[in-house]
């Protein structure tokens, strides 16, 4: 742990990402022992708490939010021993002093985690500068959204790197946090298997989906500002994209990875005015039943007319020499029929057949990597059915299925922001992303809206408890693709 920090601030602590995951988070590294005994977590929001009172207040978020199996007396104890409060307003640079005071000696650094509105963030680097919090130990880890488009992101990340180097800036994306995720890497570069047929010549089309069973309730404010498109394709899509695309880096280091994965959001080929028609389809839900009960639509929900779309699927291209001809099918939705984020990469079927069609259709093999509910790594296979047919042997596609979560049941599963909020505080950047990656993802996703825009394209509505509108499964199908389901 040499290169651990003395003390954490957080901004934005009693907010939903805060009782959610972040207190939960570093709970869960404490009671590990993988916290320092003597960090200190300095808490903050305009909220009027002092410390004793947001102690109560953190208790009941890790009674709400810990799994019940990982919460115990001494440890909750233990962990809100380290947390320290003020009440500031991160409008007001002057009341950053209040902070200092509570940083107590901070000679190993400090690890700062803006959970806040992206608006709030140039306030609170002026505030964090001027109360002397923003030296060359201290580190800042900014969350999601980082702006609405490339302007506002470059203004975000400009008044940043005013004050601080980027190598002590930390954009989360949570999805990198996912051991899944990470996986992609393990499995991709820890085996020899897949390589060779890793690129145009082997691989047919790539998937990827990120489906939810939510809708917006709590969220709709943030959320009709923004859209599918840039709340989840901007930054974790477009990460697992990267993460199925990139070259092998040289090792695992953080800007050996980052160098790569932004070669990736260099390449995605531009959807302008031409071709935002047949390369994107968004949708909004209507009502329908989703998790077992009636739900109302997205219009009803916020009580007026929006545009927004709770849907999107893309056709990508990367178009560098490894995946030339090969789309990348991407969409991602709330209010769909499951839970589920997956990429499937479908190979390319063998040249010829020797088999007689009475047999069957053989199958394209499948490598299904299943990030959520279930950590699992699916492998199709086209197999002969036992019998005693002759050239006419039946065949049938079955699946190697790996369940990561059987494999490793006996291991603790953890949630992405521990992975992160560790790698923050021990000072490993590789799961977060660099300026350059952020600013290349915007030009493309910019390009798209300003598409939309020219077009008027409105997203079509479906029903709550389907899988988008219809046009999503035509994007594909056109092409003789069928969406993993
Ligand atoms: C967030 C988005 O970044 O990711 C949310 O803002 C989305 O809209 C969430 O619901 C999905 O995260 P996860 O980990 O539940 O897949």
């Amino acid at each position: 742990m040499t290169n651990t920090v003395s003390t954490m601030i957080l901004f934005g602590s009693t907010g939903d990402l805060s009782q959610r995951m972040l207190l939960p988070s570093l709970y869960g590294l404490d009671a590990d022992g993988l916290l320092a005994d003597d960090l200190r977590i300095v808490c903050t929001s305009r909220s009027e708490y002092d410390t004793d009172g947001f102690r109560d207040f953190a208790e009941k978020a890790l009674d709400r939010f810990v799994a019940s199996d990982r919460l115990n007396d001494d440890a909750k104890a233990k962990f809100l021993n380290k947390l320290f409060y003020a009440t500031v307003d991160i409008t007001d640079p002057t009341q950053f002093g209040k902070l200092a005071d509570l940083c107590g000696p901070v000679e190993k650094g400090i690890a700062i985690y803006l959970s806040t509105a992206p608006s709030l963030f140039e306030g609170a680097i002026a505030g964090l500068k001027q109360a002397g919090l923003a030296g060359p130990t201290s580190r800042l880890a900014l969350e999601k959204p980082l702006g609405q488009d490339l302007a506002s992101s470059d203004h975000i990340n400009d008044a940043v790197l005013k004050v601080f180097s980027e190598k002590q800036v930390y954009r989360i994306d949570h999805y990198l946090g996912k051991e899944t995720v990470q996986n992609l890497l393990t499995l991709r570069f820890g085996n020899a298997l897949f390589e060779p047929l890793w690129n145009s010549k082997g691989i047919d089309h790539v998937q990827i989906s990120v489906a939810e069973t939510v809708g917006l309730e709590g969220r709709i404010g943030y959320f009709d500002g923004s859209g599918s498109l840039r709340d989840m394709v901007q930054s974790h899509i477009l990460q697992l994209v990267a993460l199925v695309a990139m070259e092998p880096p040289a090792h695992m280091e953080a800007n050996a990875v980052r160098d790569e994965k932004v070669k990736v959001f260099r390449a995605l080929r531009p959807i302008n005015n031409d071709t935002v028609f047949t390369h994107t389809v968004t949708g909004q839900y209507g009502a329908g039943v989703s998790g077992g009960k009636e739900v109302a639509g997205y219009i009803d929900e916020l009580g007026q007319p929006s545009d927004t779309e709770t849907f999107v699927a893309i056709k990508a291209h990367v178009d560098n020499w490894r995946w030339q001809g090969v789309p990348f099918y991407i969409r991602t939705g709330k209010r769909l029929p499951a839970r589920r984020s997956e990429i499937v990469v479908q190979f390319k079927p063998v040249p010829h057949s020797i088999f007689s069609s009475s047999g069957g259709i053989l199958q394209p093999n499948k490598l299904r990597i299943v990030l959520q509910p279930d950590e699992t790594i699916q492998i199709s296979m086209m197999v002969k059915e036992p019998g005693l047919d002759r050239n006419g042997a039946h065949m049938r596609e079955v699946w190697l299925d790996l369940s990561l979560t059987d494999v490793f049941k006996d291991r603790k599963r953890r949630i992405a922001y521990e992975r992160l909020m560790l790698d923050l505080i021990e000072g490993d950047a590789t799961l977060f992303v660099r300026r350059d990656e952020v600013e290349a993802q915007w030009v493309w996703i910019d390009g798209i809206r300003e598409g939309w825009k020219a077009n008027s394209m409105k997203p079509k509505t479906y029903v709550s408890g389907t899988w988008g509108p219809s046009t999503a499964i035509a994007l594909a199908e056109r092409d003789g693709v069928t969406w993993y389901d």
